[in-house]
C-alpha cells in the first residue's frame, strides 16, 4: 500500500494498520525525519517500508515515488491519497499563495499521485483507492474558505474516479473524518485563541463529546480497501463521532 502524509496522524495510523494485515508500505511525505522514523516502525513489524521523500503538488517528485516503488515492489494494490494542508482564512483573508498551495496539495496533489501510481495497481487487475476529505467538504466553520471547498471537491472527485476506474476493477472510496487527534490538528487547536475552548468545541461536534483517534479512521480506511467492501464504491464515510447528524 502507498499512503501520502505517512509520517504523521491519520496516515501513519493507515500504514500500521495495513502492516499489522501484511501489507508492504510506501510512505510519501514531505518531512523527512517523520517519513524515515515511520518507515522503520513498519519495518520493525516484520513486513517491508520504503519512505519516499515527496512532495505530492510535485510532479517529477510523485513520478520518481512512483518508479522507486515500482522497482522495489513491482506492484501496488491500494493507493491512500491522503496528505492535505489546512490553512486559517475566509474568503476575503485568504492569501493567493495560500489558497493556491492548499489547492495545489490537497486536489492536484491526488491527481498526480493518482496517476502516477494507478498503471500499478491495474496490472494487478482490482485494486482499491481511498482519498481523505472532511466533514468540513460538508459542514461549515468560519475561516476555513480554502480548505472546505477543496475538501468538497475531493469528495466529487472521489466518484468521477470510481466511475473512470470501475473498469479496471478499481474501487475508489473516500473517508471524511471529524476532529481527530492528530499532530494537524492539535496544532490547529494550539494556535487558536483560545484553545481550551476550541478543544471543548470540537468535541462538543460529536455526539460521543470527544474528538476521534487516527485508529478508528484508518480501522474504516483498511475496511474500505478490504474484498469486505468489494461492492463500495464512489462512497464517502463519515468517520465524525456523528458530527454530520448534527
Ligand atoms: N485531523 C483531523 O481532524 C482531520 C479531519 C478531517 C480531515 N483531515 C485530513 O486528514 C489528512 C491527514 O491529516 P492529519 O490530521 O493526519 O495531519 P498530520 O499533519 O498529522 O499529517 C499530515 C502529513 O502529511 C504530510 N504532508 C503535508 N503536505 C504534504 C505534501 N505536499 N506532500 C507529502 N506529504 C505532505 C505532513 O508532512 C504530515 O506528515 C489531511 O488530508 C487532512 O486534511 C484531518
Amino acid at each position: 500500500m502507498i499512503v501520502s502524509g505517512g509520517g504523521s496522524g491519520l496516515g501513519l495510523a493507515a500504514a500500521i494498520k495495513f502492516a499489522k494485515n501484511d501489507f508492504n508500505v510506501v510512505i510519501i511525505d514531505i518531512d523527512k525525519e517523520k517519513g524515515e522514523e515511520a518507515a522503520k516502525k513498519i519495518r520493525s513489524m516484520g513486513v517491508d517500508a520504503i519512505f519516499c521523500l515527496c512532495d505530492i503538488s510535485n510532479k517529477e517528485q510523485v513520478q520518481n515515488a512512483a518508479e522507486i516503488t515500482k522497482a522495489r515492489f513491482g506492484r501496488a494494490d491500494v493507493l491512500i491519497n491522503n496528505a492535505g494542508l489546512e490553512v486559517r482564512g475566509s474568503i476575503l483573508q485568504c492569501s493567493e499563495e495560500d489558497w493556491e498551495r492548499l489547492y495545489a496539495i490537497n486536489l492536484k496533489g491526488i491527481y498526480y499521485m493518482t496517476n502516477s501510481f494507478t498503471p500499478l495497481i491495474i496490472e494487478q487487475g482490482k485494486g482499491a483507492i481511498i482519498n481523505t476529505g472532511s466533514i468540513l467538504g460538508y459542514r461549515t466553520v468560519g475561516e476555513r474558505a480554502a480548505y472546505s471547498s477543496s475538501k468538497g471537491a475531493i469528495d466529487t472527485l472521489t466518484r468521477s474516479m470510481a466511475f473512470d476506474l470501475a473498469p479496471h476493477n478499481i474501487r475508489v472510496n473516500c473517508v471524511a473524518p471529524g476532529a481527530i487527534d492528530t499532530p494537524l490538528l492539535r496544532g490547529s487547536i494550539n494556535d487558536s485563541p483560545d484553545p481550551a475552548e476550541t478543544e471543548r468545541f470540537l468535541g462538543s461536534k460529536s455526539v460521543f463529546n470527544r474528538m476521534g483517534t487516527s485508529e478508528e479512521v484508518a480501522n474504516v480506511m483498511y475496511f474500505l480497501a478490504s474484498e469486505e467492501a468489494s461492492f463500495v464504491t464512489g462512497a464517502t464515510y463519515f468517520v465524525d463521532g456523528g458530527w454530520s447528524i448534527l
